[in-house]
Order: structure tokens, then C-alpha cells, then sequence
């Protein structure tokens, strides 16, 4: 924090120094040495102004915590840690598992940032995913703030850069309850990292200033989920907590590329052209129907987890009226 206010500080500073330099420039008497030396530093402050701005507002939507703590405390039925443990299957392993989110127990250590090229956004700092056992953060959280770290993506004294991206905030209060009753009843394990974000400023002004994708909404109240059921509503659901509504848009119609992720394809034309079995196939394998199989930006682990009832629900979903 102390690092990013103080290059937030230095940004300021550079900010008055070339509106200084600009006045300079505007009264030098000579026209042939003043419109360059305007332009210049002129350009060279707008642009100041504008990355200020940025780093202001992505400063803000990082430290300023709003959603409070509640008192909760989960009561841990068996029911709750069998549905916890599901939801975490599909859920939340694929980040937080062990050996880079492919296997249990949830020990993280996978840093979202670090990759490969173009994948590569290591510039902007590390978001590394936490020990989700309770020999790791666990053990200095409260189930009140688990609870919002799920829902509302922020932690013990800052927004979480990649929870709060997450869909988590429409998983019903319900669910919340179960993965933190899961999380609680595993083993303690410790690992040498318990995670956690190291943004600097660059990523700051990239995730979080809402220049790139819009901050979630925080939603208020309680949250249920609609009746379980092969149905297009709960399949919409399904796709919630599988997290695909995330790549694939919130109605699953495909997005747009942008600077730091491809453009990701409608996949109801696809679903649309192939029956419920063979669409549980594709999950199940990884392969597509009759086609290619899924390259590794495509998740379809999260679905190859999830039962078949939720499976024939997520068919009913992509294959209905989008909603
Ligand atoms: C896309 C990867 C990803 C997925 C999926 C994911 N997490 Fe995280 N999680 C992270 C990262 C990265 C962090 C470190 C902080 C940050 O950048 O958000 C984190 C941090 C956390 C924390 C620590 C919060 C704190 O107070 O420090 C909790 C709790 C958590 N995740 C719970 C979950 C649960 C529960 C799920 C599944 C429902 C889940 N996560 C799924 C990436 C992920
Ligand atoms: C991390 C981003 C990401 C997530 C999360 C994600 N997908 Fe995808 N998905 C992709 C990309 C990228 C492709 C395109 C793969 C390709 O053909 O190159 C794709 C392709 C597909 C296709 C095939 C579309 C076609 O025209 O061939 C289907 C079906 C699909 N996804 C369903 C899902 C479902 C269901 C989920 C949730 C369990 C999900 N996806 C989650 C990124 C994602």
C-alpha cells in the first residue's frame, strides 16, 4: 500500500512539474521556440492528468473497504460440508488447488499474473491465490470475513484484485455458508506462501480503475438461488458458480477481445447444434463433439466435475432464450 501511495505521490509530483513546465513554455516570447515546447509539455500534462486520474480512482476502489463484517458464524451440518465441498470441486480448485490449481487439498501458491508472452502481466505485480486450508488463511479470518471475501471481493484491508473480478457476489448466501463450512472442516495444511495480492500501480490503473472492465456491483440483502432443477433458470445458476458467465459474458453470448484478454465465442451456437448427451460428453472429455479438443484458456475441468443433473441444467440453460 505504502509503495503505491507513494508512486501515486511521485505521479503527482511529475503532474505539477510539467504544468509548470507548460506555464514556462507559455511565455516564452518566441513563437518559433514556444509552440513545440507548448506541445510538448502541454501533450506530456494531459497525459499526466489523465493517468492520475486513473491511478486516483483505482487507489480508491482498492483501499477504500466498504462492505462491513457480520458476526456470522456457520453451523457446519454435514449437508452444508458435502454441498461446500462440491461447489469447491468446481469452483474454486482450478485456482486454489495444489500444483497450480489441478489437484487437493487447496494449499494455492498459483500466481494469477505470472504466464507465458502475452499472458504475461508479471509487470503490474503478482495476485497470488491463498491457502484456503485452515493451516493457511483460514485461521486469521473470521467466517464474517470469509463470507465477504467470497461475496464482495475484499479482504482484511483491501479489494481482493482477483476474487473481486469473480462471480461469486450472485452465489446465494446458502452456498456461501457451505464452501465456508467446507473450507473449515479440511485438514490444516501448511505451504510456504498464504497468498495474496502485490499490485503496484501499473495493475492498479489496469484492474482496478474501471478503464478495462467495470468494478462489480456490491449486492445488499440475501441472496438465494433458484430451485434446484433441469432448468434454464438453474442452469443460468450453474453457470454462475462454474464461473463460465465470467469468459462468456453474463449471458453467455461471447465477449469482445480487449488489452488483456481474446475474444471469447458464443457458445450457444455450438450447444445449440448438439444433443444433451453429447454436450456432457464434451465436458466430461475436453473434447468437443465431433471436434477439437478445448485448448487450455477453456476450463471445461469446472464442468467435467459437475453432476449430471447440473450438467443437463447448464444444457437447458445455453440451449433456452438467452437470458
Ligand atoms: C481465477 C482464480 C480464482 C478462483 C477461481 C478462486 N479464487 Fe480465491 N483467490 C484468488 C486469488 C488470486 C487470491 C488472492 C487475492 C486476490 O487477488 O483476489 C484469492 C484469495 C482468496 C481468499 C483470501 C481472502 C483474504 O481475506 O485474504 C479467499 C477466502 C478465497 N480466495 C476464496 C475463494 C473461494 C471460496 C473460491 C471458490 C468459490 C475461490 N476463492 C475461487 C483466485 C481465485
Ligand atoms: C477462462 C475463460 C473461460 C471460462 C471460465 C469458460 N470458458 Fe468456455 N471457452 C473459452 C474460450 C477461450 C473458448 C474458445 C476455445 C477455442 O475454440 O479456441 C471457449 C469455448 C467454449 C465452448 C465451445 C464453443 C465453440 O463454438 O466451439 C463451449 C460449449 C464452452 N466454452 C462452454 C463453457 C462452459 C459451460 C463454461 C463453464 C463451465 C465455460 N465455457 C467457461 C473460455 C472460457
Amino acid at each position: 500500500m505504502f509503495g503505491n501511495l507513494i508512486a501515486f505521490l511521485v505521479l503527482l509530483a511529475l503532474l505539477v512539474l510539467f504544468g509548470w513546465l507548460t506555464f514556462r513554455a507559455w511565455r516564452i516570447k518566441r513563437w518559433l521556440f514556444k509552440i513545440p515546447a507548448l506541445l510538448v509539455t502541454g501533450m506530456l500534462t494531459l497525459v499526466l492528468v489523465f493517468v492520475a486520474f486513473l491511478a486516483g480512482k483505482g487507489l480508491a476502489a482498492m483501499y477504500i473497504v466498504p462492505a462491513p463484517v457480520s458476526d456470522l458464524t456457520v453451523a457446519s451440518t454435514p449437508e452444508q460440508i458435502a454441498r461446500g465441498e462440491y461447489l469447491v470441486n468446481v469452483a474454486c480448485l482450478s485456482c486454489h488447488g495444489a500444483n497450480d490449481g489441478k489437484e487437493m487439498p487447496l494449499t494455492g501458491g498459483l500466481d494469477i499474473l505470472a504466464g507465458e508472452g502475452e499472458e504475461d502481466f508479471s509487470f503490474a505485480g503478482s495476485m497470488v491465490t491463498a491457502n484456503l486450508t485452515p493451516g493457511g488463511v483460514l485461521a486469521d479470518r473470521s467466517d464474517g470475513e470469509l463470507f465477504r471475501a467470497i461475496r464482495y471481493g475484499f479482504g482484511k484491508n483491501a479489494r481482493l484484485g482477483m476474487m473481486s473480478s469473480l462471480p461469486y457476489h450472485e452465489l446465494s448466501d446458502d452456498d456461501t455458508h457451505a464452501i465456508i463450512a467446507f473450507l473449515r472442516s479440511q485438514e490444516a495444511v501448511t505451504s510456504a506462501t498464504n497468498g495474496g495480492d502485490n499490485i503496484n500501480l501499473i495493475g492498479v490503473i489496469l484492474f482496478l480503475s474501471g478503464v478495462l472492465f467495470p468494478l462489480p456491483e456490491i449486492p445488499a440483502g440475501v441472496i438465494s438461488a433458484p430451485a434446484p432443477g433441469v432448468t434454464a433458470e438453474y442452469g443460468k445458476y450453474v453457470a454462475t458458480f462454474g464461473e463460465c458467465r465470467g469468459c462468456h459474458g453474463t449471458d453467455m453470448t461471447g465477449t469482445e477481445a480487449t488489452v488483456i484478454s481474446p475474444a471469447v465465442p458464443n457458445p450457444r451456437i455450438f450447444v445449440g447444434a448438439i444433443t444433451r448427451e453429447q454436450f456432457v460428453q464434451t465436458m466430461r472429455t475436453g473434447v468437443r463433439f465431433g471436434g477439437e479438443a478445448f485448448p487450455d484458456l477453456m476450463p471445461w475441468e469446472n464442468a467435467a466435475r459437475m453432476t449430471d443433473d447440473d450438467l443437463a441444467a447448464l444444457y437447458a440453460y445455453l440451449t433456452a432464450p438467452v437470458q
